[in-house]
């Protein structure tokens, strides 16, 4: 910027900095605002425009948490301390030899001072502040180089942009951990079943992955927080001891232990593990521990590490929340998007003070992987508020009897048969007659990319659907403004819009229509490149996947799904229904070319004998150039393909007429050599 920014606009950047982060303070620490959402948003506005105007960006400004551009790959980072891991123990005597040991090496026998606090299960991450501004954020790694997460880590709101503090360290680095609430863990994996995503299984992972994510607008997305509980490198700053590193951490603003418990000798310690085990289904967070440190850091410095873990702290791990139970049936459930996700139906057994009866297995790869069967006794954990799952199968309690249960060939919703994911890790149903997930294909036919009806939305598809006046793609045009009138949420002005906006969808083309119907894996470009290859949509039914793999830009995903989706007579019906109901469909993008005309197209072949590739492959080949495959010789036959050994076919095609070509030959028709015939 080459012009002078006036001081009283300078003035305001920066109260307006200082504010926005006091109140994402508030909210994001201390969960305690002081100022509407609204209110907020205001000043952000304020700061945003006054920030485009000017030129002036405050390196702490909280409009730079988002909008980093995607990174190609994550530099690595060196820690200048290393980041060490914890001893685990898993017994109060395994505490008490721990205290034991530290007495032992410092070589007392007063009671040590510890601090007792949660351990969260996040991803570890370390914080460089220079000057008091957050330089870099880094991950672990294997504790002596991790990855540089900084635009990421930016994007939490807990974490602050610029130390608030009277006594600015040069350069500081703060260790914590980036963890994600239950509520939000739930959350996402709801919404990723939805989608057909593959679900987290903890809230652990579900924060390392929203971490490390080359995209920080993904990271934005998902609700993470941190926690601040230790140091690495310091310049220009010393503290005595873990309580007042604590204290120095809360007064800079940074988010610390929900629960921090001091106590002297290890009693007192154990009496503290035992709080937090009892707040544990209180936090909002998961914990799997408590950890003990010795509270002195000079005494920690004498304890020194051992070669990976420090020697004055150690990690309480708390019993799981498991029950062992017997996995009585395994059934499949059809999500909305039409992902059929195996669940367990368990002989119930309390968990954790909860009836746990079912189980969802995730899908096919998990429950492979885990070896999980139907009458087998297996271990469940139930963390927190986190759905049940099966954690492993107890092979001993085996008695031969037990089945797996394998990827159906049908959708347990509506019967028919169902597509197998790349991989075989995901099975979907994708018809359009499956009760399971006909709301959420009608939101989608409806919408601004479909067939674009204004007011059938998700909410109104929801109504309509539950009153009973859509359950098919059909009901949408038998509709009738007196029926919607009768519905509270329409008038006499919204329903006759409706009414309007379908009558208007009538009109669409074979592009948008092929879209709408929302075929697994047919978006708006595939959908394009059919129209552009097909003059109408009756060229599609039983269209093989070798016919559609001629269109170069299509895959073997695509042509599988378009092909299994154009098998199914259901379907088929439906279409027709639809055309029957008034929908015209024009076909503005067809290109109707000579390149496109198949060699075979329009010759019927049979077969007989034995040739020099196998016969399915002969009519793969056959149809997949255009022509027609059958098994018996009649009048409409083209030509019969003759191998050695012919059987009673040749004699048949003889006295009939129809001639007779060799494989060779059959392979420069298909070159386009018309007319090879010998036998002409
Ligand atoms: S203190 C030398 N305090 O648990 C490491 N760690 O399993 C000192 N963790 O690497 C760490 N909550 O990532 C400490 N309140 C807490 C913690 C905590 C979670 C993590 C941390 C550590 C890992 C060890």
């Amino acid at each position: 910027m080459t012009h002078k920014i006036p001081d009283d606009i300078k003035k305001e950047i920066e109260k307006l900095v200082a504010d926005l982060n006091y109140h994402n303070y508030r909210y994001y620490v201390l969960d305690s605002p002081e100022i509407s959402d609204a209110e907020y948003d205001r000043l952000f506005r304020r700061l945003k425009d006054l920030e485009d105007k000017h030129g002036l960006i405050l390196p702490d400004s909280p409009t730079q948490r988002v909008g980093a551009p995607a990174l190609e790959r994550f530099e690595k980072v060196r820690h200048t301390e290393p980041m060490l891991s914890l001893d685990n123990a898993f017994s109060y005597d395994e505490i008490r030899e721990f205290d034991k040991r530290v007495k032992k090496l410092l070589g007392g026998d007063s009671d040590v001072e510890y601090t007792i606090e949660p351990k969260y299960d996040g991803l570890a991450v370390e914080l460089t502040y220079h000057k008091g501004f957050l330089l870099r954020a880094s991950t672990r790694g294997d504790g002596y180089e991790g990855e540089d997460v900084t635009q990421n880590i930016r994007t939490i709101r807990s974490v602050p942009l610029r130390i608030e503090d009277k006594q600015i360290p040069e350069e500081i680095d703060i260790r914590g951990e980036v963890y994600m609430d239950l509520e939000e863990f739930e959350k996402l994996n709801k919404e990723r079943q939805k989608k057909g995503e593959p679900l987290f299984a903890n809230p652990r992972n579900a924060a390392a992955g929203s971490v490390r994510q080359l995209d920080p607008s993904v990271t934005i997305s998902r609700k993470l927080y941190l926690v601040c509980y230790g140091t690495g490198a310091l310049r220009g700053v010393r503290f005595e001891s873990q309580s007042k590193f604590t204290e120095w951490l809360r007064e800079a603003r940074f988010p610390v232990p929900a629960k921090i418990i001091m106590a002297t000798g290890i009693d007192g310690a154990i009496d503290a593990i035992k709080q937090i085990e009892d707040s544990r289904g209180g936090f909002s967070f998961e914990t799997d521990g408590a950890v003990v440190k010795v509270n002195d850091f000079a005494l920690q410095q004498k304890l020194g590490v051992k070669t990976r873990e420090p020697r004055w702290a150690v990690a309480y791990k708390f019993q799981a929340h498991q029950g062992t139970t017997k996995i009585l049936d395994i059934q499949g459930s059809v999500g909305r998007t039409g992902v059929i996700t195996p669940f367990a139906i368990f002989q119930p057994v309390q968990i954790g003070g909860v009836t746990v009866s079912r189980s969802t297995l995730h899908n096919w790869d998990e429950m492979e992987r885990k070896d999980i069967r139907i009458g087998d006794t297996v271990i469940v954990e139930r963390a927190g508020d986190v759905i049940p799952h099966v954690i492993e199968v107890i092979k001993d309690k085996r008695t031969g009897k037990e089945r797996p249960f394998p990827l159906p060939e049908k959708c347990p919703e509506c019967g028919s048969k169902v597509i197998r994911d790349e991989g075989g890790v995901a099975v979907r149903c994708d018809s359009l007659h499956c009760p399971a997930q006909i709301q959420e294909k009608i939101i989608h036919f409806a919408s601004r990319g479909g067939l674009d009806i204004e007011g059938l939305g998700e909410k109104n598809v929801e109504l309509l659907y539950s009153k009973g006046l859509i359950s098919h793609f059909e009901d949408i045009y038998k509709l009738k403004k007196e029926q919607l009138l009768l519905l509270p949420r329409f008038a006499e002005k919204s329903a006759q819009n409706l009414i309007d906006a379908i009558e208007r969808s009538k009109q669409t083309n074979m592009a948008k229509f092929l879209f709408a119907i929302g075929i697994l894996h047919v978006g708006e470009y595939a959908a394009k490149l059919l129209a552009r290859n097909f003059r109408k949509l009756e060229d599609l039914y039983h269209i093989k996947p070798e016919r559609l793999l001629q269109i170069r830009q299509l895959g073997d995903k695509i042509a599988s799904s378009i092909s299994s989706f154009f098998s199914d007579e259901k379907n088929i019906r439906t279409l027709e229904s639809l055309k029957t109901l008034g929908m015209q469909i024009s076909n503005p993008d067809f290109v109707a070319s000579k390149k496109s005309k198949l060699p075979l197209e329009g010759l019927a072949f049979v077969i007989t004998g034995t040739l020099p590739k196998p016969r399915k492959e002969v009519e793969d080949l056959i149809e997949s150039h255009g022509g027609h495959a059958s098994s018996a010789v009649s009048a409409s036959t083209s030509y019969l393909v003759a191998g050695d050994n012919p059987g009673s076919k040749l004699k048949k095609a003889k006295d009939l007429g129809i001639k007779t070509v060799s494989y060779k030959e059959l392979l420069s028709l298909i070159e386009g050599k018309r007319n090879p015939g010998l036998f002409d």
